[in-house]
């Protein structure tokens, strides 16, 4: 509990994005990845899980949005993620939106960010993944750059998709970010047919097409939902993603001026929204889901697994919790038998 009681208290009086950078840049430290890779050595045992024709170490994984650039791949490998999502990534380098762009709300155990796909573009990523470490799973979220408009989005997907095409185990299409303007409207039925139609069409000429999913936002009705699931059906997606952040802000505790910062909000106040989607989505059809949202503790994993995960990914609990908490998950998982299939 050193993390909660004194290195927490300490970072949250400095710039969440600072803090953000200084954590990332010290999970590459050489010092500190021997010593975890040690200790996960030590007590890992090893329950691989096949998932989408994919052998995963463990089900837990880095969600987006940590490792837009593929920089930290081993440090986050070490900490004892199954799997890793870079990205997003677009096709060009871009500053994302004016700082501060990243919000903490202890009170609610949340964050707010709307860093607006900032990333060093996706030749800088895929230069990084050449260069990945055996045996660990990477997921290439990808998306559109901010000046491309929404009619010529499929380019922008196209383009990412055949620069990663062989260097990630599986693709996921971000069209559920709140911080590109009009992102979202790529959920609509028409432009996702078109989307989803294209990138299937390039993924079958690959000489080993990957799997495909898509990230949802949570901010939708189910008849809404009911459409997406049909247009990722008749498109033969393999999975979706269950869910990216969410622009309401209902029963929070912390201070009107913070809820009120533009963005996407993740943790704890999403956990419930995120498990009742992820539940429907298991009810209506056979999709491969990986759950996100609200993850802080073991429980909060099974949960997820409970409401129909296959997989399950992390990030706001990773500020809260500290980097221990994925080996702390992950022994909560292991421990309970009927998950270790
Ligand atoms: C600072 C920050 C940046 C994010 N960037 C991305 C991103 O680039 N792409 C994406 O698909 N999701 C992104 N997300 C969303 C997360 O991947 C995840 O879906 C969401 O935060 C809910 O999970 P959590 O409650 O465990 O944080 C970001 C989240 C945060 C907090």
């Amino acid at each position: 509990m050193i993390y909660k009681k004194w290195l927490r208290p300490l970072l949250f009086r400095f710039d969440a994005e600072k803090v953000h950078n200084l954590a990332a840049k010290g999970l590459n430290n050489p010092i500190f990845r021997a010593g975890k890779q040690s200790l996960s050595a030590l007590k890992q045992k090893p329950n691989p899980v096949q998932v989408m024709g994919l052998s995963f170490p463990n089900r837990l994984g880095m969600a987006a949005g940590f490792d837009k650039n593929g920089d930290y791949i081993h440090g986050l490998a070490a900490l004892g993620f199954g799997f890793i999502e870079t990205g997003t990534v677009t096709p060009k380098a871009q500053e994302g939106n004016p700082k501060p762009r990243l919000f903490r709300l202890p009170q609610d155990k949340a964050v707010i960010n709307r860093m607006g796909f900032n990333n060093k573009g996706v030749h800088y990523l895929r230069a990084n993944l050449e260069k990945r470490p055996p045996g660990v799973i990477i997921g290439g979220n990808i998306g559109k750059n901010k000046v491309t408009p929404n009619e010529q989005a499929v380019d922008d997907y196209v383009y990412c998709l055949n620069e990663l095409r062989e260097c990630v185990d599986y693709f996921t299409i971000n069209i559920s970010s709140p911080n590109t303007p009009d992102l979202r409207q790529l959920q609509d039925r028409a432009p996702l047919h078109r989307l989803l139609n294209r990138l299937q069409e390039v993924n079958a000429g690959f000489n080993r097409p990957r799997p495909l999913l898509v990230k949802i936002a949570p901010d939708m009705d189910k008849a809404y939902l009911d459409d997406v699931l049909e247009v990722l059906t008749e498109n033969k997606i393999t999975g979706i993603i269950a869910t990216n952040t969410t622009v309401t802000r209902d029963g929070l505790r912390s201070s009107s001026q913070l809820i009120q910062e533009n963005g996407g909000l993740s943790g704890r106040p999403l956990e419930k929204k995120s498990n009742e989607m992820i539940a429907y989505i298991r009810a209506h059809g056979s999709l491969t889901i990986i759950g996100v949202g609200g993850v802080f503790t073991g429980a909060d994993m099974v949960a997820k697994i409970k409401a129909g995960a296959h997989l399950v990914q992390m990030y706001t609990g990773l500020i809260y919790e500290g980097p221990l908490a994925v080996r702390r998950i992950l022994d909560y998982v292991n421990d309970r038998s009927e998950f270790n299939r």
